[in-house]
């Protein structure tokens, strides 16, 4: 379906052609299950499967493409990480800006594992304040998981200044990447981040159904599933080596042949300059659009650091009617709502309203933007 598309933060489309054209030629060509056996087909599609871990290690600064385990969405590898790394009783410290994905898990592990958990406020604009995440680490702290940027205020964390926290500590960290893995630089090394949770489907360009989790090689984490990996068949427990102990089950060949040309594309184009063209075209929409009539947007405000969002309201309207008439009357895809993000809403005082969020990503051009403003003004005009 053709049309104005502001959802890039929930998945990214249009994808580059090489990942559509690499899928159908796939397809075409094999459909053998990856490291299932020792024919030439199966060997072609493992090696395939290998290729896509080798891009995201270099694309993240991982030493061992091992360290990467493939799974469906973000919300899975947080899920993995989460559930497998703390245990009975342990403290975790996390944020007031986290996706249900974060959120659901770890308040699970508090009904079923007696994990307690510190939310770290955030200001309105989506700033945390480091003292008050020195105050939150406890004797019993284990984790520390956070979004690496909020998904409703766009606001980007520390990663770097949390690891120094909590490596002083021997705390790890998990980051959530859901929102800028491909769009903002990220060296699991050089950011001392522990594990790193990703989708392929958003700013890396693949499609959906692709997604991983990155592992120190010193971190372990009690696997989530169980099950056939190819390997050790003779074994009745998961094999001890990565990334077979993380992937039981047959993984999504096409999809990661996919996400594979999308990571070789961002690396060829270079974060740095995906980067700076999406910060430069937010930053116009965000513009336009406080200017309107009754908008305010929310989230740090223009010149300071932000991803590739903008969330607004609208004096007097309801979010859910203006994305419905952007939709309707101009083909305009946003979103409004909650944004699976009640902690965000929270912070941003929205939690009774919600908001609508417009994405952007690499592809987006200047005339979509003038065109979400241009309907944007009539829609505000008619109040
Ligand atoms: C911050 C954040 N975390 C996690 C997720 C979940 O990602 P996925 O749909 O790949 O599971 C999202 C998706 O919107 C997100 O924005």
């Amino acid at each position: 379906m053709k049309g104005y598309y502001f959802d890039h933060a929930a998945s990214s489309w249009p994808k580059p052609p090489q990942v559509t054209e690499a899928m159908v030629k796939w397809l075409e060509s094999n459909g053998a299950n990856p490291g299932r056996g020792s024919h030439q087909s199966a060997m072609e599609a493992a090696r395939t499967i290998y290729r896509c871990r080798v891009s995201l290690a270099e694309l993240f600064g991982i030493a061992n493409p091992n360290d990467i385990s493939f799974t469906a969405n973000a919300t899975e590898a947080l899920n993995i990480a989460i559930k497998g790394f703390l245990h009975q009783g342990d403290h975790v410290i996390s944020t007031g800006l986290e996706h249900n994905s974060v959120r659901r898990p770890l308040e699970w592990m508090r009904q079923e594992k007696q994990v307690s958990i510190t939310y770290v406020p955030a200001d309105k604009q989506g700033r945390i304040q480091l003292d008050q995440v020195e105050k939150a680490f406890h004797a019993n702290t284990k984790l520390l998981v956070c979004s690496h940027a909020s998904n409703l205020l766009g606001s980007i964390l520390p990663v770097e200044k949390l690891a120094e926290m909590c490596k002083a500590r021997g705390v790890r960290l998990l980051v959530d990447a859901a929102q800028t893995a491909g769009a903002y630089p990220i060296d699991v090394r050089s950011m001392g981040i522990d594990m790193l949770a990703f989708p392929g489907h958003k700013g890396l360009l693949g499609p959906q159904g692709t997604g991983g989790l990155y592992l120190h090689p010193e971190v372990e984490v009690e696997p989530l599933f169980h099950g056939g990996t190819g390997s050790r068949s003779e074994e009745t427990s998961q094999p001890k080596t990565r990334p077979d102990r993380y992937e039981a089950g047959t993984r999504n060949t096409v999809g990661i042949v996919g996400l594979d040309q999308g990571i070789r594309y961002i690396m060829q184009e270079t974060v740095a300059v995906i980067r700076e063209k999406e910060s430069r075209m937010i930053r116009i929409l965000m513009e336009g659009l406080q200017d309107l009539n009754g908008v305010s947007c929310l989230g740090p405000p223009v010149g300071e650091e932000r991803t590739s969002i903008v969330a607004f309201t609208v004096e007097a309207k309801d979010p859910a009617e203006v994305a419905h008439q952007l939709d309707r009357n101009y083909n305009i895809a946003v979103r409004a709502g909650y944004h699976c993000t009640p902690l965000g809403h929270q912070t941003a005082g929205t939690l009774g309203t919600g908001a609508i969020r417009a994405s952007i990503g690499y592809f987006t051009t200047i005339d979509e933007i003038e065109y979400l403003l241009h309907a944007m003004r009539e829609i505000t005009r008619k109040s």
